[in-house]
Parts: C-alpha cells; sequence; structure tokens
C-alpha cells in the first residue's frame, strides 16, 4: 500500500513511523526540502497549489491523505477525481472556514460557540450584539496555534482589533469569549466499513494559543458520551474515513464544540505509547480498508508540548516511562518541536510527576 500525504511536517512524520511496520511506503509534498517527514518517505519539495506536483504524489500512490489543513480545496477535489482521498475534500473545506464548520455544528445539532461572520468594519456593532463581551475576534481561514486571534473585552477596542486583522483573506468571525471551565477533545476513527472507534477523551490546557498538554483518559462519563455523539454525528455525516479530532469547551458539565481537524491531532499524540493503537495506525489502517485496532490505554498519560526548543533528551529519558519525540525542526519561538509523553499506573503518580516534567520542557513563545 503506497500512502501520499499532502504535508510533511510532524504529523506526517509520525503517520509514517507507524505504517511502516505494515509494508506502507509513504510519499509526501511539502514546500520545505527538510520537512520531518522526508527522512521516512519520497518528499516532493513544492508548494500546495502546485498542480503537477500534486498529481505527481497522486499518481504513484494508492490512497491520498492530508496532515495539513490549508490545501487548496478545488485543487483537492481534482486530485479526487483520480485517486481516493480521505477524509474526503468536503470534510476539509468545512473545517477550513470556522463559519462554515460552526453552520456545520449547527446543522448537527452540536452546540457551537456564539458567533458572527463580518467582512467589513461597520459590521462591528451587528456582530458584538450577537456575541457580547468579552469576545474574541478570528480570522476565518489560515489560524494555528492561536494565530490570527485577537482578544475583545471593551466596545471600544474593537475597532483597533478589526484593523488589526482586516487584511486576512477570506474575512472574520467575531466569537464569544467561553467562559469554559476545562477543555477536552476527542479523537474518533472510522473505517470503510462504517465501523468507529473513540479514543478517550483528553483534556487540554493551552499557553497564548498554542497546546502545551494534555492528559487522559477524561473520566467524566456524561462528557465521554457527549464527545462521542457528536463526533459520531460528523462521522456519519460525511461518510467519513480516517482519523477526526473535534475540540470542546466544557461549560457547567456540557460541551460546547470549539473546532474539528480533519487528521491525526496534536491532543492525541499520547496515543503513541498509551494506547493498543496509535491515532496514526487506525488512520492508516481506515485508509488501507484493515480492521481498526483497539484504542484501549495501557495507563494514565500526559502530553507535554515542546515549543521553541526541546528539552535535554537526558533529564527527560532519565524518568522511567516517559518518551520524548524529536521533530527535527530548527528550533524558532512559538514552533512546536517536539513533544514528550509520560505514563503512569494511577492518575497520582502521573500527577507527581507532572510539575517536574513541565519544568523541564521548554515553552519559548
Ligand atoms: N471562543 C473562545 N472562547 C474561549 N476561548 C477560546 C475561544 N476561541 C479560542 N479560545 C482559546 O484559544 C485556543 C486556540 O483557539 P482555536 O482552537 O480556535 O485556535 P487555532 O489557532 O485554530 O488552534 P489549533 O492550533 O487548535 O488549530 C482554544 O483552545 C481556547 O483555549
Ligand atoms: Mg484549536
Amino acid at each position: 500500500m503506497r500512502i501520499g500525504i499532502i504535508g510533511g511536517g510532524q504529523l506526517g512524520r509520525m503517520l509514517a513511523w507507524a505504517g511502516l511496520p505494515l509494508g506502507m511506503e509513504f510519499s509526501f509534498i511539502d514546500p520545505s526540502p527538510g520537512a520531518p517527514a522526508g527522512q521516512l518517505g519520497h518528499l516532493i519539495v513544492a508548494p500546495f497549489e502546485d498542480r503537477a506536483a500534486m498529481f505527481d504524489l497522486a499518481q504513484n500512490v494508492d490512497v491520498v491523505t492530508y496532515e495539513f489543513e490549508n490545501v487548496p480545496t478545488p485543487l483537492l477535489r481534482e486530485v479526487a477525481a483520480a485517486r481516493p482521498v480521505m477524509p474526503a475534500p468536503e470534510v476539509l473545506e468545512a473545517s477550513q472556514d470556522r463559519v462554515a464548520e460552526k453552520s456545520l455544528f449547527q446543522a448537527l445539532g452540536i452546540p457551537a460557540t456564539r458567533h458572527a461572520a463580518l467582512d467589513r468594519e461597520e459590521e462591528l456593532d451587528f456582530a458584538l450584539d450577537q456575541t457580547g463581551l468579552p469576545a474574541i475576534l478570528k480570522t476565518r481561514r489560515f489560524g494555528y496555534d492561536g494565530r490570527g486571534q485577537v482578544p475583545i473585552f471593551e466596545r471600544d477596542e474593537a475597532n483597533a482589533a478589526f484593523r488589526s486583522l482586516a487584511d486576512a483573506p477570506g474575512g472574520l468571525i467575531l466569537e464569544s469569549r467561553v467562559r469554559f471551565e476545562r477543555e477536552i477533545s476527542i479523537v474518533s476513527c472510522r473505517d470503510r466499513t462504517g465501523s468507529v472507534v473513540f479514543y478517550p477523551p483528553g483534556e487540554n490546557t493551552h499557553q497564548d494559543g498554542i497546546l502545551r498538554s494534555s492528559r487522559a483518559p477524561v473520566r467524566d462519563q456524561s462528557l465521554v458520551h457527549q464527545a462521542e455523539d457528536y463526533a459520531r454525528r460528523i462521522l456519519e455525516h460525511f461518510d467519513y474515513v480516517g482519523v477526526l479530532a473535534v475540540e470542546f469547551f466544557v461549560v457547567e458539565g456540557a460541551l460546547i464544540a470549539n473546532e474539528m481537524a480533519p487528521r491525526v491531532h496534536n491532543s492525541g499524540h499520547w496515543s503513541i505509547e498509551a494506547c493498543a493503537t496509535s491515532q496514526f495506525e487506525n488512520h492508516l489502517r481506515a485508509l488501507a480498508g484493515l480492521p481498526l485496532g483497539s484504542t484501549r490505554m495501557r495507563g494514565e498519560a500526559l502530553l507535554v508540548n515542546a515549543v521553541g526548543r526541546l528539552p535535554s533528551a537526558s533529564a527527560t529519558l532519565a524518568l522511567p516511562d516517559v518518551h520524548l519525540h524529536d521533530y527535527r525542526k530548527a528550533p524558532r519561538s512559538g514552533r512546536k518541536v517536539g513533544h514528550v509523553t509520560a505514563l503512569a499506573e494511577t492518575r497520582d503518580e502521573l500527577e507527581t510527576l507532572a510539575p517536574g516534567l513541565f519544568e523541564l520542557v521548554p515553552f519559548e513563545r
């Protein structure tokens, strides 16, 4: 089975790492010649808009998937006419635009954040009436790691916020700032026959809009059921194949969807060591028409992202069940360059370990 992956970042790298034992071969397309996945397969160095390069990738593989979300969907649809693209381009289209994404959630009965779309400064007052304050102004497209977001606490800050983002292609969205108790996410996977597996949800923390940590499993069964129910609605709506992640805010015990990612997700990286089958392997199994593997956890897991710089390998690996992932990316502030996953038998043991781990793993913004 030859797998073509659009994007050669750490997600592509971890996908290939999971698929090599299954005899799979990997090709990637990425604009960077030093893309982290390049060591594990054939790398086509080209921008994602390069039609010829995209077809070069597609024609030499059995199935195409993506690990990067800002792929032009008209081109992806053309590719899909030549080779199976999974998940389907329509899913990506919905996830690329925060307004379309929220409309999808609402159409499927999934609670979403109050919001209003806006293109012009004159629409701010109306949008603020819809969301109330505090609010967050975001670009509809191309945001990641909290980029393209400006908080608004007072009405007189709104115009400056608008002007700071006004040049963004694709327009803006104003969202109510949700006063959440916690944030959780669920990673799910659906195969070609419609079978679905769920990973236990993880509880996530963010720093400066960047995922810092994820702890699993979330034990509150009511939250688990809500998350599974909502993820399943999306999977079934699209006749989805592959891994889907959905991020939620928890407010008074109820979930409000924040966003979805039609790909393997940072908040599921602990599944590599903590689960019988990782999110990466299950994504590939789904694409290849193979049975999905168990998502059973073999302990309590804590993932901490290394942002800007890697931790010391010798200090990290001196801890008994702690695993280091170096994405082979040049250190740069605000950039995810690796992660560490710690496992423990009990939550208490994990929490004893946690402060030391946060200390050890850099966060440089
Ligand atoms: N409407 C909101 N109310 C409260 N907090 C929010 C809201 N929107 C975003 N945040 C906070 O900022 C974080 C990042 O926001 P979001 O997930 O929208 O951004 P992103 O840049 O697309 O991030 P990602 O890297 O997850 O793709 C959220 O996880 C949450 O902590
Ligand atoms: Mg997010």
